[in-house]
């Protein structure tokens, strides 16, 4: 990379908890979830190339799973519909997608992917846009996209275009996540159809308590009301939340978003770490990261 490239972490997504409260007449489901970002990524690196054109090259370990689409890829959707804001045909650029998480996981990645795009983008070609704008066009390429742009936690309402700050997430600062993934992709509308309109009620965590042990217990407390049907579908996600239930360190067990991958919940990021080691030695099978929440510290 040229030394006027610039790269970020686009940081995994991790529903918390997830409630599913309803269904619009449009098919789309109502949703309560407490959202944060774990500091295990997909990295962009993005540098400028001549002539308005737009390149992207995908690396890493699961590359091969975005095989044959790459045009429509969201990560050069989101550079062209951020040119097409800022009126900017001329602007090129040559971007670098190193796919680190698993594919069709419930972990975000391809929003986080485009919302990394459009933020290292913004600073590339020096573009004046306001984060108003820049969460304008996230909207546009999906409904993810906006709360990936601040990979910060959030509570998360409407059809997940609801966004809000959480009150007293400060707690989460030192806590560690361990994220489990059986290697095979899970289609979200085929969660959602499998949940056949049971949905359940909401139990908004807009606050957090001060003590981690209490936020657990909130925790426990909730549910991700699309982890029996994804179970019906692919039950070795049971035997995940099982193993990892039973995992030294780890504090809660669950799945996040429409799965497969599922999360344990630790008390700090050396617990997660060693947590993860464990499970890589008994599950060479299963894709395994250990790691903290995203501070947002390595500012691109
Ligand atoms: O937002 P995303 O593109 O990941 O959504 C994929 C599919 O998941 C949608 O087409 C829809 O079938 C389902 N979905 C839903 N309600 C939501 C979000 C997603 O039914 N709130």
């Amino acid at each position: 990379m040229q030394t006027d490239a610039l790269a970020g972490l686009a940081p995994a997504k991790v529903n918390l908890y997830l409630h599913v409260t309803g269904r619009r007449a449009d098919g789309y489901h109502l949703l309560d979830s407490l959202v944060v970002f774990a500091d295990i990524g997909d990295r962009v690196a993005v540098e400028p190339l001549a002539e308005g054109r737009l390149r992207l090259e995908i690396g890493g370990p699961f590359a091969a799973a975005l095989d044959g689409d790459i045009g429509d890829n969201l990560v050069l959707r989101a550079a062209r519909a951020l040119r097409d804001a800022a009126g900017r045909a001329e602007l090129g650029a040559a971007i670098r997608l190193d796919k680190n998480l698993p594919v069709t996981a419930g972990l975000g990645g391809g929003s986080a992917d485009a919302a990394a795009a459009l933020r290292l983008l913004r600073r590339l070609w020096s573009l004046d846009l306001g984060n108003a704008v820049l969460k304008d066009i996230a909207l546009g390429l999906g409904a993810d996209v906006p709360v990936c742009l601040d990979s910060q936690p959030r509570h998360m309402t409407g059809i997940g275009e609801v966004v809000t700050p959480v009150r007293g997430e400060a707690v989460l600062a030192d806590m560690g996540i361990v994220l489990v993934n059986p290697r095979q992709g899970l289609p979200t509308p085929a969660v959602f159809r499998a949940l056949a309109g049971r949905f359940g009620a909401a139990q908004p965590l807009s606050e957090l308590p001060a003590d981690a042990a209490d936020v657990v217990a909130a925790l426990a407390a909730r549910r991700n009301d699309l982890q029996s049907p994804a179970i019906e579908l692919c039950p070795v996600i049971g035997e995940i939340i099982e193993t990892l239930g039973a995992t030294d360190g780890v504090l809660l067990a669950r799945m996040s978003g429409s799965g497969a991958t599922c999360f344990g919940l630790c008390a700090d990021r050396t617990a997660a770490r060693s947590a993860a080691l464990h499970l890589r030695g008994a599950r060479p099978d299963w894709w395994v990261a250990g790691g903290g929440l995203w501070q947002g510290r390595e500012e691109p």
